[in-house]
């Protein structure tokens, strides 16, 4: 059985849709979500759930039966025991994580307008504060992969986690959140120990020159051994150096809440690739686990079970 370890962010969210959280215009023509101060404004639905990107990729492992650790730093506090709890029921392992000893657990709060776009108020706490210090007695041998998303910017404590996995021979999937994407000249010297980079379309600008998606996945190769690149609606692209894939949507559905569609993406192309199935394969799990969350509230609302069955989709693979 493949262990993977899932590292990054933990948070508590709420959900907070109605009729009066509507998507509109300012003068600048910009999409906002806007209150009159002093306002009372009526909420419909309120529904809480568990997010952060590890979390929620420690949930798609442990659904397809991948031994799942989860660690992060979390609060002592409701939210951290709802965080706890959540991962409990899906059988993550949560005996490494850490507590930060004064911050609470990162909190969100998301006002969901009926387009399925949203604005999210985020308390970032506990999960801003990962230092070097906090991974250097983190015991990852027990571990084939780590899964590596947001760190809010703490290249130290990657530098350590990169170091020590290389040194195990362990593999590292990473998912770069904006905090890491903002150190780009602290960024590049930890892809030469990634494995398998997942990153959507501006993100991927971010890291390599070139402006179509091929392009762009093509010039990563030269950086890291696998490199899959979302485009939200627009599609797929992933490469192994060896083919290359193109992909559209796995099915056209109605986008209720995006929460956690990347993360239900990246989380699910490793759940396939670590247990050795095919490029293609892994894309159209991940695809489908992907479009499947953003059907529901929740970043883990919607994350697939084992063994579901999965359809075709328009996908290509050419040699590279
Ligand atoms: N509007 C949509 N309709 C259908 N599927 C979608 C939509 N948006 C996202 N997805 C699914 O989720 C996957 C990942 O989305 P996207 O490329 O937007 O990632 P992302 O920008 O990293 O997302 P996140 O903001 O969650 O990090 C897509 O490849 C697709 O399968
Ligand atoms: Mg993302």
């Amino acid at each position: 059985m493949v262990r993977i370890c899932a590292l990054g962010a933990a948070s508590q969210d709420v959900f907070l849709s109605g009729h009066e959280i509507v998507s509109t215009k300012d003068e600048s023509g910009a999409l906002v979500e806007a209150f009159p101060l002093g306002a009372k404004i009526n909420i419909e639905n309120a529904v809480f759930n568990t997010g952060g990107g590890a979390t929620n990729a420690a949930v798609t492992f442990a659904r397809q039966r991948i031994e799942a650790s989860f660690i992060g730093k979390i609060g002592h506090d409701a939210a951290g025991v709802a965080v706890m709890s959540e991962l409990d029921n899906d059988h993550v392992d949560t005996s490494g994580v850490l507590y930060d000893p004064t911050l609470g657990t990162q909190y969100s709060t998301v006002l969901l307008a009926n387009t399925g776009e949203r604005s999210i108020l985020i308390y970032r706490g506990a999960a801003h504060t990962h230092t070097a210090k906090d991974y250097e007695d983190v015991d990852f041998s027990q571990y084939d992969w780590l899964y590596v998303s947001s760190f809010a910017g703490a290249m130290d404590a990657l530098d350590v986690i990169f170091t020590r996995a290389k040194e195990l021979g362990i593999k590292i999937a990473f998912n770069p959140g904006q905090g890491e994407l903002d150190e780009i000249d602290r960024l590049r010297p930890l892809l030469e120990d990634v494995d398998v980079l997942l990153v959507n379309k501006d993100e991927a600008k971010l890291i390599v020159e070139g402006e179509s998606s091929e392009e762009l996945a093509r010039h990563g190769t030269n950086l890291v051994p696998v490199v899959v690149i979302s485009d939200g609606p627009n599609g797929v692209t992933a490469t192994d150096g060896k083919t290359i894939i193109e992909a559209g949507m796995y099915e056209d559905v109605p986008v209720v809440d995006r929460t956690g569609a990347g993360d239900a993406f990246g989380s699910g192309f490793v759940s396939q690739w670590s247990q050795g199935k095919s490029l293609k394969d892994s894309i159209v799990f991940a695809s489908a686990n992907s479009t499947s969350v953003v059907r529901s509230i929740g970043a883990k609302t919607g994350i697939l079970d084992y063994g579901v069955t999965l359809h075709d989709m328009p996908i290509t693979e050419k040699a590279f």
